[in-house]
């Protein structure tokens, strides 16, 4: 099927509001090779289906290919040209696809990467995926827990972790949201004046037990009820979407369920079961026809799966009742 014959069958996309915020969904997970990419463009196209339009950020920096899932070749324009500064508006960046409603914004691909991300840098383009003219920016993270990457995965409203059933990629995942969960709350001890009670808990941390960020949050609590408090606060928007893809099997699908269920008695960390993903050869099936999935199988279960997460993700409510 033809994108304009697919494009029939959408709502036809809205006009963001002017002056009110977007929306901005990340998709990470630690381990390279698992389908972040894949996920990101995918989510995007279906956002797109339900007349929603986004823009699509390529944010793994130095090694950059989501146009390739796409099936598009990378704009002439980077993210390299807005960190630079040799853009200053990162709309001017954000190319049209052939994709109604779709806009995309190419990563690094040349000798700028993420390790010369300075924090004003980080910070300009932080701002500057806020005040993108769409309603929503899904952007697709690099592998690995780099300070870059968390601080992305950790600006964006939703924040989902992939993971597919493998042993490998189940650790890095879990190493993915502990590291995120340590990142958000060195910013809030920042925000609040307390790196000193942090630090010396982390020094001492056996003698007081300390295993896990659920431990350390306890620790504070109980030195100073007051510092723990504000900062149980300040950490309250911090909740994870697991969302497993290449699923085979039955165990599989429940592995999201004990994720879960880990999160929250080892870690302290509140995550969600978003959903799941089949493993589906219509998966390279359309990559190596540079179509993607979502266009070239607009009826499989697959899409259909990709179409419930999209409203699990637009719903808050809906979302609960997966869990
Ligand atoms: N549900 C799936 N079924 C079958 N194959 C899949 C599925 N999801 C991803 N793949 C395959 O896995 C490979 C890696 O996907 P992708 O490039 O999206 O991963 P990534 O996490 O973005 O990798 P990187 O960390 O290198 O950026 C691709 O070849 C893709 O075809
Ligand atoms: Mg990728």
């Amino acid at each position: 099927m033809s994108n304009s014959t697919w494009n029939q069958f959408s709502s036809a996309p809205q006009a963001s509001t002017p002056g009110m915020p977007n929306v901005v969904w990340a998709i990470g997970g630690g381990k390279g090779g698992i389908g972040k990419s894949f996920i990101s463009s995918s989510l995007a196209i279906c956002l797109t289906r339900m007349g929603k339009p986004v823009t699509l950020v390529d944010l793994d920096l130095g090694s950059a290919n989501l146009h390739t899932c796409l099936g598009i070749k990378i704009p002439n324009q980077t993210l390299s040209d807005f960190v630079s500064g040799r853009v200053t508006d990162l709309n001017q960046i954000a190319a049209n696809t052939e994709i109604a409603g779709l806009k995309f914004i190419s990563g690094f691909n040349d000798a700028l990467n993420i390790a010369d991300m300075n924090r004003n840098a980080k910070g300009r383009l932080i701002t500057a995926l806020r005040g993108l003219s769409t309603p929503y920016v899904i952007l697709d993270l690099g592998a690995g827990t780099s300070e870059t990457t968390l601080d992305f995965f950790l600006a964006a409203d939703q924040k989902i972790v992939a993971v597919t059933p493998e042993p490998t990629s189940i650790e890095n995942a879990y190493r993915f949201m502990k590291s995120s969960f340590y990142r958000k709350l060195r910013q809030a001890e920042s925000e609040l004046g307390i790196q000193s009670l942090i630090e010396a808990a982390m020094d001492s941390r056996n003698q007081h037990g300390i295993r896990s960020p659920a431990d350390l949050l306890r620790f504070i609590a109980q030195s100073n009820p007051e510092a723990g408090m504000r900062l149980a606060q300040k950490i309250s928007d911090f909740q994870i979407q697991v969302l497993l893809n290449q699923v085979r099997t039955r165990q599989d699908i429940d592995l999201g369920h004990s994720m879960k269920s880990v999160c929250k008695k080892y870690f302290g960390i509140e995550a969600n079961y978003l959903g799941y993903i089949d493993h589906d050869n219509a998966v390279w099936q359309s990559l190596r026809k540079r179509r993607p999935l979502v266009v070239e199988y607009p009826y499989s279960s697959i899409v259909g799966q990709f179409m419930q997460t999209t409203k699990n993700l637009l719903n808050p409510t809906a979302l609960r009742a997966v869990i």
